[in-house]
């Protein structure tokens, strides 16, 4: 794992967006993975500000988000439908067509569940995938358990992960308690992983893994140390240095 130390959330978020244009430098016809959440919010914003002055483009670049809740309608104003659709795709020249978030609200979720793993597949698989980390050690949606999904899957969101999100909607008890997300083993098939950690309230999380040094389904952001192209990009605050 490469680690890159940012003194603040700005600088994390400009550098996280460098990492992005410097793929997209490389193949403008990206497949990139992408997080929701409060973290990747300043790195969508640089690359809006890249993308308005020219310096990028997403003409050619497909995306491919990690996780949905489960029942919320695309149009709920905490999907992350909405979330994509409000944050980023709207200020970028993404074509519609070429951006993919899992279904939380179709009937049959287990059919969606395999649709979404093999579109990923027949798109060539993600290049690069951005990620988030919850405060109990989660990556998209998948939640410290014993065993860890290899494909996209349906997951009960554990009572903290509905705590801390219930800031994103009216009241706790609006928040789903599931979601479809992609499983580790998805997220470990992309080529390139990067991770994004800021502030204060991971400290606890950040600590455990860096210590780590075995993988466990009780921490599943663990089994990102097995990747061979993780760079993490965490803050100060994150670091317990603030
Ligand atoms: C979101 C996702 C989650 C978040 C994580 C951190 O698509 O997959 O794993 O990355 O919950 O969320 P924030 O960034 O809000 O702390």
């Amino acid at each position: 794992m490469k680690v890159i130390i940012a003194e603040d959330y700005d600088e994390l978020s400009k550098i996280a967006a460098q990492l992005i244009k410097e793929e997209l430098d490389v193949k403008p016809a990206l497949n990139l993975g992408l997080a929701t959440g409060g973290t990747p919010l300043g790195t969508y914003k640089e690359l809006i500000r890249l993308n308005k002055e020219g310096e990028i483009d997403f003409s050619q670049v497909k995306t491919f988000n990690l996780d949905e809740y489960v029942g919320l309608d695309s149009k709920h104003p905490s999907s992350y439908s909405y979330y994509m659709e409000s944050i980023l795709f709207r200020h970028i020249n993404i074509k519609e067509e070429n951006t993919h978030i899992p279904k939380g609200n179709t009937k049959n979720l287990e059919e969606e569940c395999k649709a979404y793993d093999s579109y990923i597949e027949r798109a060539g698989g993600i290049d690069l995938q951005i990620l988030g980390i919850g405060s109990n050690g989660h990556i998209a949606f998948n939640e410290p358990a014993d065993q860890q999904s290899l494909g996209t899957t349906i997951v009960n969101l554990t009572p903290s992960t509905i705590k801390d999100n219930s800031r994103f909607f009216e009241r706790i008890e609006e928040v789903p308690t599931s979601a479809i997300s992609m499983g580790i083993g998805s997220i470990l098939k992309a080529r390139k992983l990067l991770l994004l950690i800021s502030g204060k309230s991971k400290r606890e999380i950040t600590k455990r893994l860096l210590e780590l040094d075995y993988v466990t389904g009780q921490l599943p952001a663990s089994f990102l140390l097995l990747h061979q192209d993780l760079t993490l990009i965490v803050d100060r605050d994150a670091l317990g240095e603030n």
